[in-house]
């Protein structure tokens, strides 16, 4: 992976991290004002293809007009798809429109699909453009927090179906990421937060220095001073291009630990119906502090990391237990049902992330179900 910081022509400087993949190396340009100059960026990348946009209707309504008048300017402007907000568009009636409505706009081999939006738009537009004509190129431009740190990188696409989220899908590599950092000023506070638990995420799988500053600084990282806020950005995409490079379809383990949290936290996720209740980061906040919490009772972590982890996330405003989900409780029953549905049961055995402390964790693959019920079951209770 190389990267480095280089300042334009226009202004601010920006940073270009690389994803080294044989035959599929790609570039994430991580910087404020992105937006203005995408058409010239993308038609340098990407030579000869046309664009169709896919967006969902807040970001449309915010910022697609911008983007359209880039790519106007550069001639590479096909139309725009724009879907409902949410994770219901994550389905497969919504993919089929999407799909023709992409075919009506023209889109062919040759051209471009831009996801534009979060990680909804990202996985829903990314899993289009790789079976649309047997794949077309993908563009992501992430606009949420949690997409620019994480699901807009790596080319995870896909669609969610009764039995859980993102089991239907492909692995389809960006040809170019686009994170234009100014847009995450117009996310809700709660979005924000939400995820800026993927970025704590970074920290506590593999590098304890970094969520060593993120408890000094995270209140800059949140208003956006001093660029601390575009240091968190890199340096999570920094992480995230490692990961990938080393493991892009999660074969060895490594990518594996990008899933810390996630068990418990898309159980949580499906309990709540994917709804305003718990927000995505909001639920793998809560899974983190599962994970570390039963590290600790395993005898594997030391109970101040585990504490440590609490504290920051009820520093900056996320929840960490299961009482802290509006409504009612779900059982451990519930819970394990869930979790069982996940990507990471193989042969009938669940597979955890848990950790060793911060900035260690690793893949547990035959995670005993009698002392996590136990767990799990005290958890529920709301201790
Ligand atoms: N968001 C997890 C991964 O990309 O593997």
């Amino acid at each position: 992976m190389r990267d480095g910081a280089i300042a334009p022509a226009g202004g601010a400087s920006e940073t270009t991290v690389e994803v080294a993949l044989a035959g599929r190396s790609y570039a994430i340009v991580i910087g404020e004002g992105l937006i203005a100059s995408a058409g010239r960026r993308i038609a340098a990348a990407l030579p000869r293809a046309r664009c169709a946009v896919v967006s969902d209707a807040n970001v449309a309504r915010l910022h697609l007009a911008p983007l359209k008048a880039s790519l106007e300017q550069d001639g590479i402007f096909l139309g725009s798809a724009v879907v409902a907000p949410g994770e219901t568009s994550k389905s497969f009636p919504v993919l089929e429109k999407l799909c023709e409505t992409l075919l009506e706009l023209g889109v062919e081999r040759g051209d471009c699909v831009i996801a534009f939006g979060g990680g909804v738009v990202g996985d829903l537009a990314g899993f289009a453009a790789s079976i649309l004509r047997r794949g077309v190129r993908v563009v992501q431009m992430p606009t949420t927090l949690l997409a620019q740190v994480d699901s807009a990188i790596g080319g995870k696409t896909g669609i969610d179906t009764k039995q859980g989220k993102n089991l239907i899908g492909t692995f389809h590599q960006p040809s170019l990421v686009l994170a234009d950092t100014a847009v995450l000023s117009t996310l809700s506070p709660r979005e924000f937060r939400a995820g800026y638990a993927e970025v704590a995420k970074y920290g506590l799988l593999g590098d304890a220095p970094f969520f060593a500053w993120l408890e000094v600084n995270w209140a800059d990282v949140f208003s956006g001073k001093d660029g601390k806020r575009r240091h968190a950005v890199e340096t999570s995409a920094r992480a995230k291009a490692k990961i990938v490079e080393a493991d892009e379809r999660e074969e060895s383990g490594t990518r594996a630990l990008l899933n810390l949290g996630h068990t418990f936290g898309h159980a949580l996720e499906a309990f709540a119906g994917y709804s305003d209740r718990l927000l995505h980061g909001e639920a793998i906040a809560i899974g983190m502090r599962l994970a570390f919490t039963y590290s600790v009772e395993q005898g594997l972590c030391p109970a101040e990391d585990a504490a440590r982890i609490d504290a920051h996330f009820r520093a900056v405003g996320l929840p960490t237990r299961v009482a802290d989900i509006p409504g009612d409780a779900p059982s451990a029953g519930e819970l394990l049902r869930l979790m069982a549905q996940d990507k990471k049961v193989m042969g009938g055995r669940l597979a955890l992330v848990l950790a060793r402390g911060v900035g260690a964790a690793f893949v547990e693959s035959d995670v005993d179900m009698g002392r996590l019920t136990e767990f799990l079951k005290m958890e529920c209770a709301g201790r």
